[in-house]
């Protein structure tokens, strides 16, 4: 480390020790480090999603499920259930073979990031977070929010993704050997709430004195994105059958999308194609409505059909179940599913 690194991490752990987010799964800073259980788990649901979207699930889960080995015994579909809302459901189903890979390695989390990286949904990113911030080792973090930071500092204008193999080795470089969590932590605090994507409070910033891009001018265009992709917009159908105040539900296929989580049954959309239009049962179906939903890679419009006959001959049994209506939002539906629920229930209710 040259001199202006360890400034910067100097600096940068002095503004942490004042200014870190209070945050459930942390220990505060300069204290030993949190319990690895929690730091994982946290670490997963924060994956692609926001501080304050996880927080009242990550309350939950430790509740039910204290331990990584209470989190291992648990039903399959008790955690898809507790998990629905947060999306991207595949990394729910990995929190669950990791759960219980390290139980069966004696419910200890390894310490390297490189035995890390072999247990189940743990890439490169996760892997480094939790070295560091639970064992406290040296590892390289790099987040959204870090590679915002380290763009900036440096005015590294080569554009995402092929950016990110410098932005890489700069953050290695300012990365100190001690306090390599709480180090962490504050690059995400300063990205999170200080080096802002839009409006960057450079006023404020611990390091601004060392920021290339502050002083060139312009923070705000670091780092460099791509030209973005437009989304495929894609149309499905989704069915509401209901029988004596109960609906279908079918649980979705292993690894597909929303795989393993319970769901309105619907006629096979996905990422690459518009739904096939076929049916679970003759009809006749009235338009229950539309639902709008945004995925990472495609929108999706879904059609509504409501299904008002008597003749349920044909939905099989070991496809589904019928769910009683007062007790749906216990059903543990993924988003788009719920709002489509709610659409059917509002018709209902007219
Ligand atoms: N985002 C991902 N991990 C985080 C952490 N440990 N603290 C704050 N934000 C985070």
């Amino acid at each position: 480390m040259d001199a202006s690194s360890d400034a910067i991490a100097y600096d940068l752990l002095a503004w942490y020790d004042v200014h870190a987010r209070a945050l459930p799964w942390r220990a505060r800073p300069g204290e030993p480090s949190p319990d690895p259980y929690r730091v994982w788990l946290s670490e997963v649901m924060l994956q692609q999603t926001t501080v304050a979207a996880v927080k009242d699930y990550f309350a939950e889960f430790t509740r039910r499920w204290p331990t990584i080995e209470a989190l291992a015994a648990a039903a399959d579909e008790d955690v898809m259930a507790a998990w629905a809302g947060l999306g991207y459901y595949a990394r729910a189903r990995n929190l669950l073979a990791c759960a219980r890979e390290v139980a069966l390695r004696g419910g200890r989390f390894p310490e390297a990031e490189n035995d890390l990286r072999t247990l189940p949904g743990l890439g490169p990113y996760t892997a480094a977070a939790i070295s560091a911030i639970a064992f406290g080792q040296r590892a390289v973090v790099v987040d959204a929010n870090v590679e915002r930071v380290i763009a900036r500092l440096f005015a590294l204008d080569e554009p995402l993704p092929g950016g990110r193999a410098v932005i890489r080795a700069r953050a290695d470089a300012v990365t100190p050997k001690a306090r390599c969590g709480d180090f962490a932590q504050a690059m995400m605090d300063l990205g999170a709430t200080v080096c802002t994507s839009r409006s960057p409070r450079c006023l404020v910033c611990p390091i601004s004195a060392f920021c290339r891009a502050r002083s060139e001018g312009e923070p705000e265009c670091f780092p460099v994105k791509p030209p973005k992709k437009a989304r495929p917009a894609r149309r499905g159908r989704a069915f509401w059958i209901e029988r004596e105040d109960h609906v279908w539900l079918v649980r979705r296929l292993g690894t597909s999308m929303l795989g393993g989580m319970r769901a309105l049954p619907d006629d096979g959309w996905s990422a690459r194609a518009d739904g096939s239009g076929s049916r679970p049962l003759a009809g006749p179906w009235t338009v229950g409505g539309r639902v709008n939903h945004i995925f990472t890679h495609f929108s999706l419009e879904l059609n509504l059909a409501v299904y008002l006959g008597q003749d349920w001959a044909s939905l099989n049994p070991g496809d589904g179940e019928w769910w009683p209506l007062d007790r749906l939002d216990e059903a543990g539906l993924p988003t788009l599913f719920a709002k489509a629920a709610r659409l059917a229930l509002a018709k209902a209710g007219d």
